[in-house]
């Protein structure tokens, strides 16, 4: 490492996890292990946006879990609170404050324009107010944090554009530097396949449970969808659910894999036993370790809370700066 690079100051880099249901395969590939990849590089903040929940749960108990659940399986799959900042959203109301402020920068026109909205009318459906407003409460999340990246997936880069332009704006209205203006970083995660060999997701019922008892995990292996070849047959490994599950949680062992399938006398049973073994090795311990700390609720939330005090330090810093280049005290 260069002297140059020791003075480089290091950057915060903020994840924000909606806790909608209990996360899967899919959120722990795609999501899960790459952000918390992140720690090595940045000064990292993760939250549980159970504000941005809200505009679609409508069950209060099934929040508070799915909150626990959330925080459990992030601390399980290696989340070290020491290191890293863990809290939940609620917890720092400061953000109502800078949502306001920057809700009077924004033109109505952008948030018609925002995805989520247009594509829910697009449904016919008619979306709450919470639904028109959640980039700006995102917008909030982000500035009042000082941060400088973004880890997202492409569905989220809209509300990034967003953000940058509202925090410019108010920068170049009230004073340059009063917001830290920050960068997306679209993750190139690979899309996971759920059970049918569409995209893994809770709405489709396609999913492979994360924290599961194993004898749960092994059936939804064995129903994943294959094509039916007879077993002393050759099979092509390359598009297969089966097989690309494999190269994503096995990569080292993939080609191995690939060459039985291709050679015949290795049917898709043998390989979704493989794939079985595979996963249960990589999660294992992340269960055990899930089940101990879901199981504590009161450690769980003092985790939560010490997170939460430490996010306000930071976020009252901020809304101390935006509220008086506002004009506001
Ligand atoms: P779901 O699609 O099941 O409702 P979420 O929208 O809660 O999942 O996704 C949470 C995070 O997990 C997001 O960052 C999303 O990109 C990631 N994710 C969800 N499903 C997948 C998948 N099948 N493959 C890769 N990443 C995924
Ligand atoms: N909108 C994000 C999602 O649907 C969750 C989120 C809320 C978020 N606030 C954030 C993500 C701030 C990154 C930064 O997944």
């Amino acid at each position: 490492m260069s002297t140059c690079d020791n003075l480089r100051p290091v950057k915060t880099s903020l994840t924000g996890i909606k806790p909608t249901h209990l996360p899967h395969l899919g959120n722990y590939l795609g999501a899960i292990r790459p952000a918390l990849s992140l720690v090595e590089h940045y000064r990292t903040l993760y939250f549980i946006a159970d504000y941005h929940a809200l505009t679609t749960v409508r069950d209060a108990d099934a929040l508070r879990g799915y909150v626990r659940d959330v925080a459990a399986t992030w601390l399980a799959c290696g989340l070290d609170p020491d290191r890293t900042l863990l809290y939940r959203q609620s917890d720092v109301p400061e953000v109502f404050e800078l949502t306001w402020v920057l809700s009077c920068l924004l033109a109505t026109g952008q948030l018609e324009r925002g995805h989520a909205y247009k594509d829910a009318l697009a449904r016919g459906e008619s979306p709450n107010a919470g639904i028109f407003n959640y980039p700006i409460l995102m917008a909030a999340d982000i500035l009042l944090y000082d941060t400088d990246v973004v880890p997202i997936g492409k569905d989220q880069k809209q509300h990034l554009e967003l953000t940058r332009d509202v925090a410019a704006r108010l920068n170049h209205l009230y004073g340059e530097g009063t917001l830290v203006v920050p960068e997306a970083r679209i993750s190139n995660a690979p899309l996971v396949p759920g059970t049918d060999g569409e995209k893994m997701s809770k709405s489709k019922g396609n999913g492979i449970p994360l924290f599961e008892p194993p004898k749960k995990l092994r059936k939804v292996i064995m129903g994943i969808k294959t094509t039916s070849e007879a077993l002393e047959d050759p099979k092509t490994a390359e598009g297969s659910t089966v097989y690309e599950l494999y190269r994503l949680i096995a990569p080292d062992r993939a080609p191995e894999m690939e060459q039985k399938l291709e050679a015949g006398g290795y049917g898709w049973g043998h390989a979704k036993e493989d794939l079985f073994e595979a996963i249960e090795a990589e999660i294992e311990p992340k269960r055990e370790a899930y089940l101990a700390i879901r199981a504590d609720e009161d450690g769980l939330d003092a985790i939560l809370h010490a997170g939460a005090e430490r996010a306000r330090a930071i976020a009252h810093r901020t809304i101390g700066r935006v509220r008086s280049a506002v004009g506001i005290e």
